[in-house]
């Protein structure tokens, strides 16, 4: 078996031939070129149906979908959003692009995700909102959240860019936030190079998004050309995620033997993520953050797809300023130096690929280790 993978063997985009039909049929009617058209109309129909949600956006990108679900929320200058110490850094950002002020809470080690028990812990007159993302095929306890931020009366908004079709507690993630957000960007489970949506029950929210974003022309759109290529997309999602759990779980049970240096990513009981990246913290590197990317260099080297993880907000929460903190921050601290994440595309491959890749990740932790 060779030490290397023959990347053609993990394609993404993945060849659809319902893909290539449906842009064929947009050539033919000429709905490519519209602004307005039946396939932004279906997608939204499709995805209404799919969150059991009466308002769906589309939008540009998850990036600009996160700071439109905020500034639907009512979030404004001098408030506060609670944000995990550990995240996509654009939901920083689109918190300041606002005007507001970023509160950090830690982590979930076993999740990625923000930790409800922290999440308790703040106070405070200006806190507004909270976003919470499901992250590397963790999930966050929504129903704690939700009972917390009910009874604070915070709004939250739910991400759910990394994990379109994952479920929790019966019930689908970016349904159980005020308002769920979408990524439809080009390395995405869902892909139209570039897109996103955002999905409420709220029609008083729904109808703050359309203020915002509708200026004459809607100022952050989705093209018609978008919108047909997602909808054969969805229409396969829930096989596909069914596909990439059992690839996730293939990798995750034959890496338990490696636990004094890889700790996997664990998912409540009952849950089904989705998986766009599957991840780890390597050991090693939470002490010591250089052996991650000798390790990550090794990986490369044999075209195992897997790269580092976010670099959090630990540092900035440390220094003030643009955001505070509440409580510490160790996990995502952590986290920011030692997360490996594996690639979706390569949990669509044959088994004997997953296999491969399981070998050469194994054998390069072993090594590097001097075992
Ligand atoms: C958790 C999370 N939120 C938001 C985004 C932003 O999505 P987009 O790339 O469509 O702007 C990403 C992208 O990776 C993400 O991982």
């Amino acid at each position: 078996m060779s030490e290397r993978l023959n990347t053609t063997d993990f394609p993404w985009p993945l060849p659809d031939e319902g893909v290539r039909a449906a842009l064929a049929a947009a050539y033919l009617d000429g709905s490519w070129g519209r602004y307005d058209g039946p396939h932004s109309a279906g997608l939204k129909e499709d995805l209404r149906e799919l969150f059991a949600c009466d308002q769906v956006r589309l939008c540009s990108s998850g990036t600009v979908a996160v700071e439109l679900a905020l500034r639907s929320c009512g979030v404004g200058p001098v408030d506060e959003v609670v944000l995990a110490g550990y995240d996509f850094p654009g939901n920083f950002r689109a918190i300041e692009a606002i005007g507001a002020r970023p509160v950090l809470v830690d982590v979930d080690p076993a999740s990625w995700c923000l930790d409800a028990h922290c999440l308790e812990q703040v106070t405070g007159k200006h806190v507004r909102a909270v976003v919470v993302s499901h992250l590397h095929g963790g999930l966050a306890d929504m129903p704690r959240i939700m009972q917390l931020a009910r009874q604070r009366g915070w709004q939250v908004v739910e991400d759910a860019c990394q994990q379109p079709g994952a479920t929790l507690g019966g019930r689908i993630v970016g349904n159980w936030g005020d308002i769920g957000v979408l990524s439809f960007g080009g390395s995405k489970l869902l892909t139209a190079g570039r897109g996103g949506a955002l999905i409420t029950g709220n029609r008083a929210i729904h109808q703050r998004i359309k203020i915002f974003a509708q200026r004459g022309n809607d100022a952050f759109p989705m093209s018609e050309l978008q919108a047909t290529v997602l909808r054969p997309q969805l229409a396969k999602l829930a096989s596909r995620n069914r596909q990439r759990a059992k690839g996730a779980t293939d990798f995750m049970n034959s890496t338990s033997p490696l636990s004094t240096w890889l700790r996997g990513v664990t998912h409540p009981a009952g849950s089904q993520p989705a998986y766009y990246k599957l991840a780890w913290s390597y050991l090693p590197a939470e002490q010591d953050p250089t052996c991650r990317t000798q390790l990550i260099m090794a990986l490369d080297a044999a075209a195992v797809p897997i790269a580092a993880g976010f670099r959090g907000f630990s540092r900035r929460g440390r220094t003030g300023g643009r955001c505070r903190q509440v409580g510490p921050l160790t996990h995502s601290q952590r986290l920011s130096h030692s997360t490996l994440l594996l690639h979706h595309p390569i949990l669509l491959a044959s088994e004997a690929t997953v296999r491969q890749a399981i070998k050469i990740l194994t054998h390069t932790v072993q090594r590097l280790a001097g075992v």
